[in-house]
């Protein structure tokens, strides 16, 4: 649902390097983890700009770290393997943070990006749009603006006939440029000949005393070179800075993800009440009900049906297969086509073949199920005592009656039957009758006589 289009190949033989700041403090968070290793849609926010970046043809990558740079360079590598950790060891402003990656910048790249880790939303297609911006005009920069609802605290660009002539610091601004609603959004496209030579005139003597990125605009105009602003809904350039929020940006990025899957063909009756994640894979003709969740590693086959109250994690779902309603599917669930989990069951690393059903409270683990097999309501699969895990494996059209109990390692033949209220333990032959249960009394009279006794 969610591969990026190849954006870099528009641009074809410019090399780009990008430069991801996410050497932030991130205090309001108040979290024991970096800011930019929180979530949205199960993955995080340094990791959706990584991959943001590199959709957009970044093939050199540089992440500018302070605290925890580690933790910071290990979550950078599962997404840009290419990726390396600068550090910001003083916290000195953009551009001095931009400049921690000095010497990947001096490599050589046509194309710099210089991007915030906080602010995870920006689609490939905008970077990759910054960057056409910059060939385009032999431009020395291009920065990225956005119309404020609120303009307090941003940058704002001062514009003159089409060109970028300045950023202004909202603290360093005069009264006349803070009426201005075209705010910085922050991120930065520079030429990679003149880069270091711009950064590298970044004075501080400013209201913060800080080293502003967004200098680098006014000294390119005072050397003769051109920049310009693109524009973007404010939407997508939310930064993130407490919970508040990263949870308007989840809502952001759910809204993003619901509307793809739909225009993709899977049909969410309440979509609002649908959770997804960035990996989630819905074909087309799949039925969503409201309240299901879909954590990482889901994928729906065209057709199936999820009821309300669903939960899904690492699952594969089968065509035509029907989810719940409150039916649980944890890691390593692989549904075949026309499967029919129920209400109240979970399942977990559990292949169920073609055809199966397990309609009712149950409990089905470390297993596999044969096609048209049907499983009775409370069967449950006894895989775990309390030190291993063990499997249990049903043949085709077997016929698990309820309640029963498979004590796992077990083997049930294909065709078999299990009487209800059975604990299997021992292996069942294909086409047997297995009864595990007490053979049922009956003491004609019983009742009766013990009413009269105690009935004075
Ligand atoms: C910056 C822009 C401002 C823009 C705003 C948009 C500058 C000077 N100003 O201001 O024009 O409107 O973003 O949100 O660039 N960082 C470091 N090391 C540092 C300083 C910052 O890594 O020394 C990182 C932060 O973690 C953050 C990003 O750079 O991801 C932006 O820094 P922040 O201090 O939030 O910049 P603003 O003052 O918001
Ligand atoms: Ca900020």
């Amino acid at each position: 649902m969610l591969a990026a289009p190849p954006l870099g190949s528009g641009r074809a033989g410019r090399t780009c390097l990008a430069i991801v700041l996410a050497a932030g403090e991130g205090t309001r968070m108040r979290s024991a983890r970096s800011k930019v290793l929180h979530k949205l849609a199960g993955r995080t926010m340094l990791a959706h700009v990584l991959t943001a970046v590199v959709a957009a043809g970044a093939d050199a990558v540089a992440v500018v770290a302070g605290g925890d740079p580690e933790a910071i360079a290990a979550e950078a590598k599962t997404v840009a393997p290419q990726a390396e950790l600068a550090i910001q060891a003083e916290r000195l402003g953009t551009a001095h943070a931009a400049l921690a990656a000095r010497h990947v910048i001096a490599r050589g790249y046509d194309d710099i990006l210089i991007v915030f880790a906080d602010t995870p939303l920006v689609r490939p297609q905008t970077f990759a749009e910054m960057r056409k911006a910059l060939a385009a005009g032999r431009r020395a920069v291009v920065a990225l603006g956005f119309e404020a609802r609120d303009p307090t605290g941003y940058g704002r660009l001062i514009v003159a006939d089409g060109a970028l002539i300045a950023i202004r610091e909202d603290r360093d601004a005069s009264d006349e440029e803070r009426k201005l609603r075209i705010c910085n959004a922050g991120l930065m496209a520079l030429d990679g000949a003149k880069a270091l030579a711009l950064l590298e005139a970044v004075g501080c003597a400013n209201s913060k005393g800080e080293y502003y990125l967004t200098d680098v605009v006014a000294i390119a105009r005072s050397r003769g070179l051109e920049a310009r602003a693109l524009a973007v809904d404010e939407s997508e350039v939310r930064g993130v800075n407490d919970r508040v929020q990263l949870a308007a940006a989840e809502a952001i990025l759910q809204r993003r993800l619901r509307e793809k899957a739909m225009l993709n063909g899977a049909s969410l009756i309440d979509p609002e009440s649908v959770t997804l994640s960035f990996d989630t894979i819905l074909e087309r003709d799949v039925v969503v009900e409201p309240h299901v969740v879909f954590g990482l590693g889901v994928s729906v086959a065209e057709g199936a049906v999820i009821r309300s109250f669903s939960h899904l994690e690492g699952a594969v779902v089968g065509p035509k297969t029907t989810i719940g309603p409150f039916a649980r599917l944890r890691p390593g669930t692989d549904l075949g086509p026309n499967v029919h989990i129920g209400n109240f069951v979970e399942l977990k690393a559990a292949k169920v073949e073609a055809g199966a059903k397990i309609n009712h409270l149950s409990y089905i683990g470390d297993a596999v199920i044969g096609a048209k097999t049907n499983i009775g309501a409370g069967t449950i699969t006894c895989n775990y005592d309390g030190f291993g895990k063990f499997r249990t494996e049903i043949g085709e059209g077997a016929f698990i009656g309820s309640n029963s109990a498979l004590v796992a390692p077990v083997k049930i033949g294909a065709g078999a039957y299990v009487g209800s209220g059975s604990v299997i333990t021992a292996d069942v032959a294909p086409d047997a009758l297995a009864l595990g249960r007490a053979v049922q009394v009956e003491k004609v009279g019983w009742a009766k006589a013990f009413r009269s006794r105690n009935q004075k």
